[in-house]
């Protein structure tokens, strides 16, 4: 199925509990190419039909955008992505998640190693839209099976997914050491298809990087977003002109100011919306005591007391 045609390289990764609706949008208009939820449960999706788009929640204006579903059901599975179809452009299916509550239930990256099983997934998905389904994956589940996410691939590609991330990591590594880039360059000569490298692009040069030493087609950014959209029209710039502008910290206080204005609307819980303060605050002169006050605040109003916003 056809992708959407993407503006630049650079895709905002999810990330639960900070790619909420209003922070999605937020980072389109710093120049990701590309948004997507959450990771969703088909559970709770096929549970919330009647009241579907309060739960998963978006906004018109975030375009293109996807939506990310795991679970292992492959009925539920079924249901879920037609339920969401009419709203994303693109379904991402799961498997990268490392948390134990997601992979005990044979879902997220746990079903790296289940081949069959991820086969009848993916052909499910593929069969019951008409949107693209696309696939995000970590690389295997310790150093001695770190290639797990070839024959993965494999399966993708003959199934009929059109696009891949790789997060590469193990799921034994969680988040620590290093994500081995090396293996998103195996990825690209591998498979013929639109490949996104993810994991530990931290500045414009870095995204340069990875692009040039693994030849993948996107780039997808996690951590380094938080409290920092710039970072899109950063790395867009770089790329195109090989230079790129820094913001000072009321850049930032004004961008998060914005974000609380895109929160209007939606139903996003008021912790998230702290850890989005916090994020925008890191780095900012007295921003330790900052945070601190951020931690006891209660609601928007004593938030923007705190900030001295508007
Ligand atoms: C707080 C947090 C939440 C995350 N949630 C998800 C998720 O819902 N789905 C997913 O595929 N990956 C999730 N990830 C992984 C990121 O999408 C990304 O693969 C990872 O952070 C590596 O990229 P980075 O080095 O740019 O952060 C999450 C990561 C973080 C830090």
């Amino acid at each position: 199925m056809k992708l959407p045609k993407f503006k630049s390289k650079v895709f905002l990764a999810p990330m639960a509990g900070i790619t909420d609706p209003a922070f999605r949008l937020l980072c389109q208009e710093y120049g990701a190419a590309l948004t997507t939820t959450e990771l969703t449960s088909i559970h709770a999706v096929t549970a919330r039909e009647k009241d579907l788009k309060e739960f998963i929640q978006f906004s018109k204006k975030e375009s293109p955008k996807a939506i990310q579903l795991f679970g292992s059901d492959t009925k539920l599975l079924k249901k879920a992505a037609q339920l969401v179809e009419p709203f994303f452009d693109i379904i991402d299916y799961n498997m990268g998640c490392p948390s134990p509550t997601i992979t005990k239930n044979m879902a997220g990256a746990a079903l790296l190693q289940k081949p069959e099983l991820t086969e009848n997934i993916l052909k499910t998905l593929v069969n019951s839209v008409k949107k693209p389904i696309t696939l995000k994956m970590r690389a295997g589940v310790n150093e001695k099976n770190k290639h797990l996410f070839i024959k993965i691939a494999k399966i993708a590609e003959k199934t009929g997914v059109s696009m891949l991330t790789l997060h590469p990591r193990t799921i034994k590594q969680g988040y620590s050491g290093t994500s081995d880039w090396s293996l998103i360059k195996e990825l690209k000569q591998s498979i013929n298809l639109p490949i996104v490298g993810n994991g530990d692009i931290t500045t414009p040069e870095k995204a340069k990087e990875m692009l040039e030493q693994t030849d993948c087609d996107y780039i997808m950014i996690g951590r380094a977003a938080q409290g920092n959209p710039f970072i899109f029209k950063q790395i867009n710039n770089y790329l195109k002109t090989g230079k790129y502008k820094t913001y000072p910290n009321k850049d930032k206080l004004k961008a998060f100011s914005k974000y609380l204005k895109y929160t209007k609307g939606f139903n996003i819980k008021f912790s998230a919306i702290k850890t989005h303060a916090m994020n925008f605050t890191k780095g900012s002169v007295g921003g330790k005591t900052l945070r601190e006050k951020i931690t006891k605040t209660k609601n928007i109003k004593e938030l923007k007391t705190i900030l001295r916003l508007p």
